[in-house]
């Protein structure tokens, strides 16, 4: 497992939503998974961006507008629900998987960073 975080709520959220992207790319998933990623990162999305607000952390704007890219992405793939066919789900699951990654190294380690400073975790 990959640790990506030293913040435990944020550390065991992302382990899922890997979790779940590695289902979506697995052969005969149906459409409840991309539900329950849109689910899941709701949450998540909405946890983070709530300490954001909180302690005030400067780089909130952007990293709202790169959750609303995400946000945006699955909604687009639950419009095509049904016809997502086994190499489609394949591509998707890896590209959403390797977005989550550049993210999860990237933003969130900034975001990360900032709380720990803070007393707020
Ligand atoms: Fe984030
Ligand atoms: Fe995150």
């Amino acid at each position: 497992m990959r640790k990506t975080s030293d913040i435990i709520w944020q550390d065991a959220q992302h382990q899922v939503l890997f979790e779940i992207l590695d289902l979506i790319g697995n052969t005969g998933s149906d459409s409840q998974v991309l539900f329950k990623l849109k689910d899941y990162t709701e949450n998540h999305f909405a946890l983070e961006e709530l300490y954001m607000a909180q302690l005030d952390f400067p780089g909130r704007d952007a990293h709202i507008e790169s959750h609303n890219r995400f946000r945006e992405e699955i909604d687009q793939l639950l419009g095509q629900g049904e016809q997502l066919d086994d190499q489609f789900r394949e591509i998707i699951g890896t590209y959403l998987t390797e977005w989550l990654t550049r993210h999860v190294f990237g933003i969130d380690k900034e975001l990360e960073d900032f709380i720990l400073q803070s007393d707020t975790r």
